[in-house]
């Protein structure tokens, strides 16, 4: 949900770098979190001028606008910060002036990039209205930028230095919110900030690195190994290299950036990102910023200050080493990345599984949770909080874990469960899955819990995500980077990764180990088999093309462990196709939807075998008396079904894994939909990868 890059240079003569191109490609790795316009805010030939490029369209047309204007983006930013957002409109509809940054005033004075949304805009807007101050877009951003404006111009000569006017005016903001500031008052330098939406830094430098921990400790393997140096106003010692003389043709500050502790010119990039994917081709080693951190970044070098001191979760901050590899965000041989995604997924559950299944002795163990498996057993109940794909895997996990821990279970869809105010107790065990991590309404549910006193356990894709870190243990499903707006490997992995917890959890129970056992065995068999069902992609194609292609509605319908395949598979069709779909228990046919069935109507049943085959055999049977056309998804080895109807033949396995073999082709099938009717599948209309506002 719009996606934040920020990259400063502090260079030497003959590391020149074409600053537009890397912002734009920063952007591009960006634009799965929004897409519908792009915007850069860079330097100009003087310190105090920043030109805007914006663009409404995916940034390649940004990269056209800026390619147009023919700038020499080499000879004038040496040295330098520069500002760049990707857009997934909340406040005003995609135009250059709602695009990011938003500015102060038509002079560029203070210009912002925005994640998330500043609740008491509107108020903010009023107020600088009286004092005369005029506004241009239709964003919430821009209260900030003229609040900024509004605080310059109200200091007494102006006094006051970047980070403190940017403290001051984040003291007045309600909402969530990421940030980075660049003004023409404070040239080469910016600062970003964070509160509920991810930022990131990752640093790229030869020499070692100063951070200027202003409010805060440093922690992590770098600190040990002295890499991370502290300076003046930071708990240890002010650094030597503060010390290093000017060399000629530099300012002293310069110069600090510019050597080495043996004197010799050193490079230093900075790159503030919303996401690791933007920062990944440059550096590994990022520092991630918590909620009420405030990243200055000038001559070099990055302080670090709390919004207000004393406060705060953690008072330790660490560089860490990125795991993930480019190649992991690039599509590769294939079309589009949803098409990548599902055909990672023979090797992303692998992933899940990996280090944490021993088939041989059938036993799981689960790392992060191995410490909390007596307090989550103790739980008096389990209680499910996610959105969309994520909810559906709860759902699709959840009689399972009834059946192997015997431990109430209920499945909120997060949005609701914090509008209810769902009464939550300090015995509760409350578990959030997410695969970015950063969700708003599943980091709320999350806060609300925790302040509530629950166990919280997070079940998250991205690592270093907010859930992640806020949560008091969990699992990585390990499914590599999901680039594709429409969830398709992740569901998967937190399928298995949900199962495997509940396997864990009911290990003291001697009763169930047959039934563990078999499951285990089932995870042992599900690679190859995803991999069969892969195989049968052209048979999916066709099916869209010859039956599904013109249809404006379809419902999809089962029971039991399939009722969660029916309700993700509806939404990933509506999703990409924008073709109406429903996933209904099969049970409930009878009770409404079976109206909608008639001759044209097409409806795809799933009937693989489990102890409710022959309640969803009398549901075919309501379809076809009513001349529906049924698509049939059932095990390759059911001699059961007619050979008049249409089937889509999958491998069986246990029935509580089935769900991941009968999403499959489901995820194709809406693939090739969407495809045919020239859709984007990337980039579905109107949505953005990670949804971080409510
Ligand atoms: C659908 C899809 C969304 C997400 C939902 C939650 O294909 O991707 O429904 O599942 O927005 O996102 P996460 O899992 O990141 O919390």
């Amino acid at each position: 949900m719009c996606g934040i890059f920020a990259y400063c240079t502090f260079l030497t003569e003959k590391d020149r770098k074409d600053i537009c191109d890397i912002l734009c490609n920063g952007l591009q790795r960006l634009e799965y979190r929004g897409y519908d316009s792009a915007g850069i805010g860079i330097d100009g030939d003087s310190d105090k001028e920043i030109i805007l490029f914006k663009q409404v369209g995916k940034v390649a047309a940004l990269r056209q606008l800026i390619a147009e204007a023919a700038i020499d983006t080499q000879k004038s930013f040496l040295n330098q910060c520069s500002i760049a957002h990707t857009r997934w409109a909340t406040h005003g509809p995609p135009s250059p002036v709602n695009c990011h940054p938003v500015r102060s005033n038509p002079a560029n004075e203070f210009t912002v990039v925005h994640n998330g949304i500043v609740t008491n805009n509107t108020e903010l807007r009023l107020v600088l209205q009286k004092k005369g101050y005029k506004f241009e877009s239709e964003t919430d951003t821009e209260a900030v930028a003229v609040l900024l404006k509004y605080v310059w111009d109200s200091q007494p000569q102006q006094r006051i230095d970047f980070t403190n006017l940017v403290k001051t005016v984040l003291k007045e903001l309600e909402g969530s919110f990421a940030f980075v500031f660049k003004s023409i008052h404070f040239p080469n330098e910016v600062v970003t900030a964070r509160r509920g939406s991810p930022l990131l830094i990752g640093v790229k430098t030869e020499k070692k690195l100063k951070v200027d921990f202003v409010d805060v400790e440093i922690g992590g393997p770098e600190a040990e190994k002295g890499n991370v140096l502290l300076g003046p106003g930071g708990p240890g010692p002010v650094t030597s290299n503060l010390l290093v003389p000017p060399t000629v043709g530099m300012t002293r500050s310069q110069s600090r950036a510019f050597m080495s502790d043996e004197g010799i010119p050193q490079p230093i990039e900075f790159f503030i990102a919303s996401d690791a994917s933007a920062v990944i081709e440059h550096t590994k080693r990022v520092l991630y910023l918590e909620d009420d951190d405030i990243a200055h970044i000038a001559d070099g070098e990055l302080h670090i200050h709390r919004l207000r001191r004393g406060e705060g979760k953690s008072s330790v901050r660490a560089i860490e080493t990125l795991e993930l590899e480019l190649a992991e965000i690039m599509k590769g041989k294939f079309d589009h990345f949803m098409q990548k995604e599902i055909y990672e997924q023979p090797d992303s559950v692998v992933n899940t599984m990996r280090g944490r299944v021993n088939f041989d002795i059938h036993k799981i163990t689960l790392g992060g949770l191995k410490a909390y498996l007596p307090i989550i057993r103790r739980g008096r109940r389990i209680v499910f909080a996610a959105c969309g794909t994520s909810y559906h895997s709860c759902l699709a996990t959840r009689a399972i874990f009834e059946e192997l821990t015997e431990i109430p279970v209920s499945v909120e869809l997060a949005s609701d469960f914090l509008d209810r105010k769902t009464p939550i107790f300090r015995d509760d065990v409350c578990v959030f899955v997410s695969q970015s991590g950063e969700t708003a309404d599943t980091i709320l549910s999350m806060r609300y819990c925790l302040d509530r006193g629950a166990l919280c356990v997070g079940v998250v894709n991205t690592v270093g995500s907010t859930l992640s870190r806020d949560s008091h243990c969990g699992i990585h499903i390990n499914a590599g980077p999901e680039i594709g707006v429409a969830s398709t490997k992740a569901y998967t992995s937190q399928y298995i990764a949900l199962i495997m917890m509940a396997i864990q959890l009911s290990e003291d129970r001697i009763s169930l180990t047959e039934r563990r056992n078999q499951i285990i065995d089932g995870l042992h068999e599900l690679p190859a088999q995803i991999r069969q069902v892969l195989h049968n992609d052209k048979s999916y194609q066709q099916l869209a093309r010859t039956v599904l292609a013109d249809s404006r509605s379809l419902l999809i319908m089962g029971r039991g462990f399939q009722h969660a395949t029916c309700l993700e598979a509806a939404l990933k069709i509506k999703e990409i196709s924008y073709t109406h779909s429903e996933g209904i228990l099969a049970g409930e046919l009878k009770h409404g939807p079976l109206a909608l069935v008639d001759e044209n109507f097409p409806v795809i049943i799933i009937m693989t075998q489990d102890s409710l085959y022959p309640k969803v055999q009398s549901a075919l049977a309501q379809v076809t008396a009513r001349k529906g056309q049924p698509i049939i998804i059932c095990n390759d080895d059911d001699d059961s079904i007619p050979k008049e109807y249409r089937t889509i033949r999958v491998p069986r396995t246990v029935d509580c894994l089935q769900g991941i073999l009968n999403i499959i082709p489901l995820q194709l099938l809406s693939y090739h939909l969407a495809i045919m009717n020239g859709f984007d599948v990337d980039f579905p209309r109107n949505l953005a990868k990670s949804v971080t506002t409510e």
